[in-house]
């Protein structure tokens, strides 16, 4: 246990019970639902998707069009969308349209194999790199900045036929669990208009979650795709470090342990998809996984805990949740696997170990320190979410102090 992050948490939880109702009433919106989709081509997987456009039964164009029709519809609930290439989009999906047209029938199969994803329209986490988009992060030195190039899984997807239509909203450098940013505002959940998607992929999850986008990619290093795909009702994957590429990714790191915490995985809202979603955007690393042997459940043990205990550092597990996990270990149980109910008591110590995991990456770009690699003022800092100031160098040391404070493992 680390006494002074200890001491800051218990400090942080009581400002949390002074201000949270003061925020809450601040905040004071109605509820809003999002009105429900009407068109039933919303409801198919990518993989009914490609089975459809292959057998000649829909066009790319019609399924960009319904996916393009259906954010306009709800963005304005979301906030989600940074920026948007429908246009581009739409001369992507003619495109992957007439290929098809060109080709003769027993050439489908080669033109599939060779474009696994011909046609599908997909949206992009902004942190991930789509060329020529906006690549800002929140953050306000990078104000107006695109990126150069596709981040490496992204052009995977390109290279396989699929089409990204926008890029969508993130928190400051994906340093929250929420999405929410001085430049963009507000990302909102498309079940509650009044809380928030998570984050940090919390664009893709609203978009995912109000049935706006077939498929997303997000990035998660310490729940930046799963707590979003919590939230929303959706299926995030976070890979086995390393097994994507993270290059072009915002923020990023020369450290080469950067890829084995920061992953870059599909957000969906069917499950069937996350397997070729995974393959296409693995690359060449895919062969490492074993994605077609059928899995045997009873040789499954899953550890599970619902609860961490209560202490004056973290707070209690909301029973709604116990009882989502205890449904989830029930359906397992069913399904022929063991489950057993695990004391982890080295979770008590979690914040320590993934903060002084992360502290430990080199030259990750942070908040706290400008582009040019001077440190920024903690004042100036806060006044900036204000006044929309440029940070200017100063004086305050950057969060060495607190790495040298943690010396757990
Ligand atoms: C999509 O499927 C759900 C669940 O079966 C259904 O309730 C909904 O009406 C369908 N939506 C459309 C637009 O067909
Ligand atoms: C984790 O738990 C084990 C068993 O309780 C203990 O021996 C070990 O020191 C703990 N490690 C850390 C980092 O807390
Ligand atoms: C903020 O930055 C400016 C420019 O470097 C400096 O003059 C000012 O003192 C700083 N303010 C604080 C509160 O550090």
């Amino acid at each position: 246990m680390e006494f002074f992050v200890r001491f800051i948490l218990v400090l942080l939880n009581i400002v949390a019970i002074i201000i949270e109702p003061i925020v809450v009433w601040l905040n004071g919106e109605e509820k809003k639902k999002i009105p429900a989709a009407k068109n039933p081509l919303i409801n198919l997987s990518a993989n009914e998707v490609i089975y459809r456009i292959r057998h000649g039964e829909l066009k790319s164009e019609e399924i960009v069009k319904v996916y393009i029709d259906r954010i306009k519809e709800v963005n304005p609930y979301l906030n989600a969308v940074i920026e948007d290439r429908y246009e581009e989009a739409i001369k992507d999906a003619k495109r992957a349209d007439n290929m098809m047209e060109i080709v003769a029938p027993e050439q489908r199969a080669p033109l599939f194999s060779r474009y696994p994803l011909l046609g599908l329209p997909f949206t992009v986490k902004e942190s991930c790199a789509l060329k020529g988009m906006s690549q800002v992060v929140g953050n306000i030195h990078r104000k107006d900045y695109r990126a150069n190039d596709n981040g490496k899984s992204i052009e995977l997807l390109r290279a396989a036929g699929a089409i990204p239509l926008l890029v969508s909203g993130n928190p400051e450098f994906c340093m929250s669990w929420e999405t929410s940013t001085h430049l963009f505002g507000k990302v909102k959940n498309p079940y509650d208009t009044r809380r928030t998607p998570g984050g940090s992929s919390g664009g893709e999850g609203a978009l995912n979650g109000a049935g706006a986008s077939l498929f997303g990619v997000g990035s998660d290093i310490a729940g930046s795709i799963r707590i979003p795909a919590l939230y929303n009702g959706i299926f995030g994957h976070k890979p086995t470090g390393h097994l994507m590429s993270i290059k072009g990714h915002f923020p990023n790191s020369i450290d080469p342990n950067m890829g084995r915490y920061l992953q870059v995985g599909p957000m969906t809202r069917f499950a069937q998809d996350l397997p070729i979603l995974t393959a296409v955007m693995a690359g060449d690393e895919a062969a490492k996984m074993d994605l077609t042997t059928r899995v045997v459940t009873k040789d499954i043990k899953i550890f599970y805990m619902d609860s961490n205990g209560f202490t004056l550092t973290h707070k209690p597990v909301d029973f709604d949740i116990r009882l989502a996990i205890m449904k989830a270990v029930a359906y397992f149980k069913k399904s022929g696997c063991q489950t057993e109910k695990a004391d982890i008591r080295n979770m008590s110590n979690a914040i320590e170990i993934s903060m002084s995991t992360l502290l430990t990456l080199k030259d990750v770009p942070s908040i706290l320190v400008d582009p040019k690699g001077d440190p920024v003022s903690i004042l100036n800092l806060s006044v900036s979410f204000y006044q929309n100031q440029p940070i200017k160098k100063s004086y305050i040391a950057s969060f060495d102090w607190l790495e040298s404070e943690i010396d757990l493992i």
